[in-house]
């Protein structure tokens, strides 16, 4: 292959040319929306680092899911704003919390659509951490008991599938065997496999009030230094019963969702993460940049990486640019 007998440039002439040689497209199907439940009624409480992304009743809230079943997004991924914190999370497995409300509501409106739940605790703690503390610091081992009552009280509320995001070691293990005791053995565990200790998460931390108020997530979520941690973290997931694995951030981890794409066979979902998502909108608001260029750009290239599955803010604007032929 060499110029002058082979010119790339033949293949990019037009845009049929461009469209017939396309290596990775994306699709609705790809999408999965977060939504942030919050106490109350009649509430839209909009988050000022994510501008489009708010607090919503649960009330409110069915109106926001009936956008993303209307772009025909096949889930959500639901976070819950308790009203009340304590020092175990209590909020977090409570039948009647914020979540399980959430879930009953939306099941019951849009019985086909996937509701997924985020399965930790640092929402529900008064000290912001993802588990419980002794000493200072977050245990594992009791933390793994929460967090499994957390997963079976959202499927007892109907949830079709749970996400840990906590990071403790054997939480996915721990959450399978409790769901398989209760009989619900075809409920599918999305793992946050790879999570790493980011800044990318701090808009999020504004969006579900969930900042540690001392220390910080080190202790459990991964150093953005390494790699082949991930690879270990989502070979245990696997093996402990993960249906689909997780790389989280996106951007700044493409060669960690490539990776696990390349020793994995499993589903693999990327999670483009409130920061990300906050810098595309300021950028966007001071007319530096092209929102729905640099969007698609993004989310293409997350699946060019090698992600089946993007969890994205943006999701219901990539459905409609999906739609357009973006
Ligand atoms: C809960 C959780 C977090 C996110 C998803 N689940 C925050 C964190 O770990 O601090 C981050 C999502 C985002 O930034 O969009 N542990």
């Amino acid at each position: 292959m060499k110029f002058p007998e082979y010119r790339p440039r033949r293949v990019r002439r037009n845009e049929n040319l461009r469209r017939m040689v396309r290596e990775n497209a994306l699709s609705v199907n790809d999408l999965v929306y977060p939504v942030f439940a919050a106490a109350g009624e009649g509430l839209k409480r909009p988050v000022e680092s994510m501008p489009g992304v708010y607090n919503l009743s649960v009330d409110l809230l069915a109106d926001e899911v009936g956008r993303a079943v209307e772009c025909r997004i096949p889930a959500v991924l639901v976070f819950g704003i308790p009203e009340t914190k304590d020092a175990v999370g209590s909020g977090a497995y409570d039948d009647e919390g914020i979540v399980q409300q959430a879930v009953r509501e939306i099941k019951g409106k849009f019985p086909e659509l996937l509701v997924i739940t985020d399965v930790c605790l640092c929402e529900y703690t008064d000290h912001g951490h993802c588990g419980v503390i002794e000493d200072g610091c977050v245990q594992n081992d009791p933390t793994l008991e929460l967090l499994a009552k957390t997963a079976l009280s959202h499927v007892r509320a109907g949830a079709d599938m749970v996400a840990p995001s906590d990071m403790m070691d054997g939480r996915v293990a721990a959450i399978r065997a409790a769901l398989d005791r209760e009989g619900y053995r075809d409920i599918p565990i999305m793992a946050y496999s790879a999570k790493y200790a980011s800044a990318f998460y701090g808009p999020f931390r504004e969006a579900a009030g969930s900042a540690p108020r001392f220390g910080d997530r080190r202790a459990y979520q991964m150093d953005p230094s390494n790699a082949l941690e991930a690879v270990r973290e989502v070979a245990m997931d696997i093996q402990e019963g993960a249906d689909i694995v997780m790389v989280k951030p996106a951007l700044a981890y493409m060669d960690i969702i490539r990776l696990i794409r390349e020793n994995f066979d499993h589903p693999l979902a990327a999670y483009n993460v409130s920061g990300e998502y906050a810098m595309v909108k300021a950028a966007a608001q001071k007319g530096w940049i092209e929102e729905r260029r640099v969007v698609m750009e993004a989310l293409t290239g997350m699946k060019r990486a090698g992600a089946d599955i993007i969890i994205t803010y943006h999701a219901l604007d990539a459905a409609r640019w999906i739609g357009e032929g973006y």
